[in-house]
């Protein structure tokens, strides 16, 4: 087990909250009266100045059905950041700056391999480049877990650049040099199997991909969530909060409690760690 070095999270308090206030359909003002929190200590969390007592983050939390432990733990600044378990093959995290946070794409081969598999590409070939492993040299496939450009942007060049014959996207989404794979039959890769889900939420079409080596004696597994789920938040829901609560709570239901999440912003968790304190999951 290794302890994985700390990156900031995707979302602070004041984004959880503004997030959880859209999904509710609350004004500021029927939030503050309904949970006995004065107004303006709701503003100032919104805009990073949380001054909020745990009284209050539990009345916030029961009103907007959060989480309260985990949403307390992001109020104190102590969100719980788990061991990421040792995996049967090798995962490449590429954080790439983008506008003023970072996107996540990830390589996964085996480990004294120069082969992988690349799940997104973020913005473009350039922040490819300028995190890529030298040791990786060749790609057997690309998946988009949904066409954004701080996810996809560099699409066409990864193709271009590797010969990649297959680059999957989402169901439903447009991209050039992309084709569509939902929840059929799993992608099969040397020792790695790459199954789909479909997940609408985010987007109407998004996908997030779980990566298993079936005949290894460690199974663990590897959630690539793109923006379902981050370590403590969530993803917009720019399509449908509802489907993406859905689709949340099915990839959460569907998956080994250990499976190791790789999301598209933010660190890497695991579902039993978002499972007890996602203040989404409830
Ligand atoms: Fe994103």
């Amino acid at each position: 087990m290794t302890k994985p070095a700390t990156f900031p999270l995707e979302d602070e308090l004041g984004d959880v909250l503004e997030k959880a206030i859209r999904r509710a359909g609350l004004s500021g003002e029927a939030l503050a009266l309904r949970a006995g929190v004065p107004l303006g200590k709701i503003f100032d969390a919104i805009d990073y100045r949380a001054d909020l007592t745990g009284e209050e983050l539990r009345r916030l939390a029961a009103v907007l059905r959060l989480n309260e432990v985990g949403l307390c733990a992001l109020g104190s600044g102590q969100y719980p950041q788990p061991e990421i378990g040792a995996l049967p093959f090798c995962v490449w995290p590429l954080r790439m700056p983008h506008g003023i946070g970072v996107a996540n794409a990830y390589l996964v081969g085996e480990c004294d391999s120069a082969r992988a598999i690349l799940f997104d590409t973020g913005a473009g070939i350039e922040a490819l480049e300028a995190v890529w492993p030298r040791c990786i040299r060749q790609l057997d496939a690309v998946f988009l877990t949904h066409v954004e450009a701080e996810h996809a942007g560099g699409l066409c060049d990864v193709v271009a650049r590797f010969g990649v014959r297959a680059a999957f996207i989402p169901l439903g989404a447009v991209a050039p040099c992309g084709r569509g794979f939902g929840e059929e039959e799993p992608q099969v890769f040397g020792p790695l199997e790459v199954r789909a889900f479909t997940t609408p939420g985010h987007a109407a079409a998004h996908n997030c991909y779980l990566v298993r080596a079936p005949a290894a004696c460690n199974g663990g597994s590897l959630l690539v969530s793109g923006d379902l789920i981050f370590a403590g938040s969530v993803g917009g829901a720019y399509f449908s909060h509802e489907q993406l609560q859905s689709s949340l709570h099915r990839v959460l239901g569907a998956t080994p409690p250990a499976t190791v999440i790789a999301p598209g912003h933010g660190p890497m968790t695991t579902v039993e760690n978002e499972l007890r304190f996602n203040p989404f999951v409830m």
